[in-house]
């Protein structure tokens, strides 16, 4: 009964310290760290660092101070990528390496290669991701195996190499983005996407449930990003409540930065959309998706 009181307390600070991070401005946030270079002697790894999202927030970790490991298929857009942040912030470091993420041995060789140059690894953001999915059944198995292998499992193997490295210092940070998508099942081309996006939330949460019983000092966040423009979605007509590449990182990188272990972002409206659409009728989710 104790057990379950204490659980139930713990549960609710939780949920206030998301609910907190509701309040945060993203940007008003940010400035305020970036004052105080909160990233100053941390590093930061990302994947699928080359555009998007991951280039973006690349920038973001950058203006805070942290040194950056970066990697992604597409190296000239990396090799910019470090010139335009190590000319911008002298102080930083920034190693970039060529990661194609279906090659899972590959995943673990440069983790480990990046844990390797900088001796410590603070935090992963489990990013890399491809949006190609179909309507299931009309005989588009293919595209739908293979970004359910790019955004599950290779997402599983970044998590794996990431939490290795973790473990062994007894510290870090990992960070998987999901997706909104992830909320309910959802028809059409969003069908075998939104699904693991949904897995890789709940496999982000049955780490974060593996730190709390082995109190290890590991944290675990997963984002949940609405509608953002960027190449994933360049063909898209506009979308529901879409943000721009900027607007989008920020409330992104405020997130990651206060360490929740849940957030919709932007959270407004997608905190309150989110909880819509676990509880409606799937005939109303269906006309927002
Ligand atoms: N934009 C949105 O509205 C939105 C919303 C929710 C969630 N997300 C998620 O956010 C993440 C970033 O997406 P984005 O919007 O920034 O799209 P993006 O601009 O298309 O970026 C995708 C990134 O993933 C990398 N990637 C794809 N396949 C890869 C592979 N096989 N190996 C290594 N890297 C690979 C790409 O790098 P290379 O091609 O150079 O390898 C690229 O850097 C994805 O997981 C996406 O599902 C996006």
């Amino acid at each position: 009964m104790q057990h379950k009181l204490f659980n139930l307390v713990t549960q609710t600070a939780k949920q206030s310290k998301d609910q907190a991070y509701s309040a945060i401005q993203p940007a008003r946030y940010l400035k305020a760290r970036n004052k105080k270079q909160v990233g100053q002697g941390k590093t930061v790894l990302i994947t699928g660092a080359s555009s998007g999202l991951g280039e973006e927030m690349a920038r973001l970790f950058a203006e805070l101070g942290y040194n950056l490991a970066i990697c992604a298929r597409r190296t000239d857009r990396l090799e910019q990528l470090t010139i335009e942040l190590t000319d911008s912030y002298p102080t930083i470091r920034v190693e970039y390496k060529a990661l194609d993420v279906s090659d899972y041995d590959a995943i673990f060789k440069v983790f480990k290669a990046f844990k390797a140059d900088f001796a410590q690894i603070d935090r992963v953001v489990v990013n890399a991701g491809v949006g190609e999915s179909r309507r299931i059944g009309k005989g588009r198995f293919e595209t739908n195996r293979r970004t359910a292998e790019i955004n599950f499992v290779s997402a599983l193997a970044q998590c794996e190499a990431g939490m290795q490295i973790f473990r062994a210092q007894n510290s870090g940070h990992l960070v998987v983005i999901s997706s909104m998508s992830a909320m309910r099942g959802l028809p059409k081309h969003m069908t075998t996407y939104g699904a693991t996006k949904a897995g890789l939330a709940h496999l982000a949460e049955g780490i974060r449930a593996d730190m709390l019983l082995t109190n290890l000092p590991i944290k675990v966040s997963t984002i949940y990003p609405g509608y953002i423009r960027t190449e994933i979605n360049t063909n898209a007509k506009p979308l529901p409540f879409e943000v721009d590449v900027d607007t989008g990182t920020k409330a992104i990188v405020a997130a990651i930065e206060a360490e929740v272990d849940e957030a919709c972002v932007p959270s407004l409206p997608w905190s309150i959309v989110g909880q819509a659409m676990k509880h409606l009728p799937l005939s109303v989710v269906n006309k927002i998706s």
